[in-house]
């Protein structure tokens, strides 16, 4: 990889490169990816998410960030929204007006790149069953992303089951990821162990319902696990995500489209 970030055979050969994007509520990362190890291959970069965070909005930030990154192939990109078939159904953390865009279409035209667009939580959970914490665990896996919102992905036998939206369940008198997403820790100022015993709460819900054999945290906080983790007890193994904030970036990738 030269100073630019242009690819060089040696690159090419490592394995299939595309682009990552992860669009989340403050920042937009990208970086390419080798898709046949999860590595991004040069450091990702990052521009602020437009706010409103309409759909043209965001499709001009990925443009700016794939001429920026100056790297062929084609791009994975994650939406924090239930996502089928390439359109956005829900925008629980993002502008209404995702709701029923055809994402893939928009974004392919911005950028003149072929993409498939992803829920968030599906991206990083694919990314971290495959190259991070849940490597070679077979039966019900679930990755828990907890940020801005909850992000959920179920694996059974390393298999998605797309859109589960774990986050929605309802805990203490609503949305749980009103209650135990990251960021309320921080609108309410918890300290670590309150807000774990929320995480707890919301962990066995999820293992009442879904008899997991493994729970993945994701999320940035995936990175501070020393100082919840210890705090939380449930029957199933719980624990931190290993790829962190670039899981988002290397599993987007892995859906990128052939060519
Ligand atoms: C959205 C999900 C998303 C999660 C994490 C939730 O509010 O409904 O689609 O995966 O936030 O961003």
């Amino acid at each position: 990889m030269d100073d630019r970030g242009a690819m060089s055979d040696a690159d090419r050969d490592a394995g299939r490169i595309a682009v990552g994007v992860d669009v989340g509520g403050t920042g937009i990362k990208a970086a390419p990816v080798d898709t046949s190890t999860g590595t991004l291959t040069r450091e990702r970069i990052r521009l602020l998410t437009p706010h409103p965070a309409t759909p043209e909005a965001v499709a001009g930030v990925v443009a700016e960030l794939v001429d920026q990154l100056d790297c062929p192939g084609p791009l994975g990109v994650t939406l924090p929204a239930v996502v089928q078939h390439g359109v956005a159904r829900t925008a629980a953390n993002i502008d209404p007006g995702w709701i029923d865009t055809d994402a893939a279409g928009l974004l392919a035209a911005a950028t003149g790149r072929p993409v498939a667009v992803i829920n968030d939580a599906d991206a990083a959970g694919v990314a971290e069953r495959r190259f991070g914490a849940g490597a070679g665990v077979d039966g019900v896996v679930v990755m828990v992303t907890l940020g801005t919102g909850i992000g959920s992905a179920v694996f059974v036998d390393g298999r998605l089951v797309p859109n589960t939206e774990l986050g929605h369940l309802p805990l203490h008198g609503g949305d749980a990821e009103d209650w135990a997403a990251a960021s309320v820790r921080e609108e309410e100022d918890l300290g670590w162990k309150k807000w774990a015993h929320r995480v707890e709460a919301y962990l066995q819900l999820l293992e009442k319902l879904l008899w997991p054999d493994l729970i993945i945290i994701g999320g940035g906080v995936s990175k501070h696990a020393d100082r919840f983790l210890p705090h939380i007890e449930t029957r199933t193994t719980v624990v931190p995500a290993q790829m962190h904030t670039d899981a988002g970036i290397a599993g987007a990738a892995l859906f990128a489209p052939a060519g």
